[in-house]
Formats: C-alpha cells, structure tokens, sequence
C-alpha cells in the first residue's frame, strides 16, 4: 500500500493505474475509520481495481465553535484498516498540500446547501463540496463512494459531478447502523452508552413513520409530529435531546413536502447529549406497497 503525503507522491502512486486504464476506485474520508468506512472501502474494492482513500479532516467544512479541533484523528489505526482491507493508495495530505498558497476557489450548491442541516451550518456545504471537488481533481478517479448516511451532502456531491461534468461516478452506499439502529458516525465515540441508547431513538421514530405510511398515512405534518414525540420522549435515559430539524423531503430537490411521495426520504437532526447526529430513511418502497 503506497501512502502519499503530497500531490506529487499520489501523482506517481497512479501513474500506472492511469496508464494500463485501470478503474481507480475513491473512497474520501475525514478518517477515523469505522464499520461505515469499511463498507465503502469494500465496495470500491469490489468494483475497481485500484481502490484509494484519502485521510484529511477538512477544516474548511467546520464552523466556529465546531469540533474541528476535537475531531477523532487516529491516523495508525486507520493506515491498518485500510492494509486490511487491500486499498492500495491512501492520500493523507497536510492542509497546505489540499489548499496551496493563493487557494482561492470556492465550490457551492446552494439549491441545495440552504436546507436541513444547511440552515444551521452556514458555509458548511460549500467546505464539503469544494474539498471534493479538489480531491476529485487530484485523484480523478472513475468511482467515488459516499454513504447514504449524509444524505444532503451526497445529493450536493452528485449535483455538483454532474453540473460541472466531472467524470466521475458516485456510488450511493447503504447506511450501516449498530444493533439498535443508531447509524454508524465517528461522533457515536463521543456518546456514552445510555446516550447511545437514546440516539436510537432517531431511527426508531422514522421506522415508525414509514410503517405508518405503509398503513396508508400521507400527511406529512402529522408524520413530523408523530416522530418529534417519539424523539423527545424516549425514555431510555436522563440524556438530553434536542431535535433540530425532523423533515420529510423530496430526494432530488432537499424540498419539504406536504404530502408523502414515492421519492420522499425522511430527515432527521438532533443533539444527543451535546453531540449532533443526522440520519435519514427512503420512503420508497412503504409508498409502493399501498
Ligand atoms: O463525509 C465526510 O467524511 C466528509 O464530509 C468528506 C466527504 C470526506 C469531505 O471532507
């Protein structure tokens, strides 16, 4: 596995994946790497021939008073998972080598960027947009995986591939999710174990709601309020939770939704005990079978 540190180093590690015309396969993290980041790796693996990931904990996504400081940064144990799991380059530049002196690019969706966790994140999508847009400039990779987890930011990701033609298929990857449902996060390391329980409410709640779809409910008001009480009083601990936003939206355009379609997904964001957690669930098929 070749471990490149500057643009010049990834540069040559894919010089002769770019020659023989391989499939290179992206897999970009903030690292930190869980059972999420395994099932992407795993699924570049499966579908490329050279699988690379790049390690950078992007501060330009981060806003004041943001974890960026914090973030989990465990850079040997992510170097082994990704031996274990047959990559064959990982990218782990330092943040001059992403932003060069006189850096003066921003990339942005707004259509999409202004909603759900948007409206609380100011800048926060244009920082995920440009850094991919940069890694995909380096790498230029055929595949890129992203996870269905941060669904608004693999919707902004596509949007942005497709509007600015470049290249590369993004491969959506279904969320994995511990035990009780709770979606797999590098943030999970900050709760405790009863915080944990209770973060599990926010999957139990959408659960809910799409079994009462199944049983023919469409009003999204009456949906949202169904899953904000759920939220809000499940009982499995004294943590706190605040929830920031419970939406049922359209899955192309981030739109909220008066009444539930084919297409909705339903859109949560909550603080568990200080931590913020974001999850989502398709619609589809409770729609379907009505
Ligand atoms: O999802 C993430 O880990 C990050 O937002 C990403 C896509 C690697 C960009 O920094």
């Amino acid at each position: 596995m070749d471990v490149a540190g500057t643009v010049g180093e990834l540069r040559l590690a894919l010089t002769d994946a770019r020659s023989s015309g391989r499939t290179v396969g992206f897999v970009p993290t903030m690292g930190a790497l869980h059972v999420g980041h395994r099932s992407l790796i795993e699924s570049a693996r499966r579908a490329s021939d050279v699988v690379v990931v790049s390690i950078f904990v992007n501060p330009t996504q981060f806003g004041p008073g943001e974890d960026f400081g914090a973030y989990p940064r465990q850079v040997e144990a992510d170097l082994g998972v990704c031996r274990e799991l047959g990559v064959d380059v990982v990218f782990l530049p330092s943040v001059d080598e992403v932003y060069p002196d006189g850096w003066g690019t921003v990339v942005g969706v707004p259509e999409l960027s202004g909603v759900l966790c948007g409206a609380s994140r100011a800048g926060h999508f244009d920082g995920v947009a440009t850094v991919v847009a940069r890694l995909f400039g380096l790498v230029r990779s055929d595949l890129a995986f992203f996870g269905e987890k941060d669904f608004q930011q693999l919707r902004i990701i596509e949007r942005m591939s497709r509007d600015l033609a470049l290249g590369v298929r993004i491969v959506r990857c279904e969320t994995v999710r511990e035990s009780g449902g709770l979606a797999v996060s590098s943030r999970n390391s900050y709760l405790s174990e009863s915080e944990r329980k209770r973060a599990a409410s926010l999957y139990r709640a959408m659960r809910s709601a799409v079994d009462a779809i199944r049983r023919g409910e469409r009003d999204s008001s009456v949906l949202v309020e169904r899953m904000r009480a759920e939220i809000s009083s499940a009982g499995d601990c004294d943590s706190e939770c605040d929830v920031e936003y419970v939406s049922i939206v359209d899955s192309d355009t981030l739109r909220s939704l008066e009444t539930v379609t084919e297409n909705a997904r339903i859109c949560v964001a909550a603080r568990v005990g200080g931590v913020r957690l974001i999850d989502n669930v398709a619609v589809d098929d409770a729609v379907a079978t009505r």
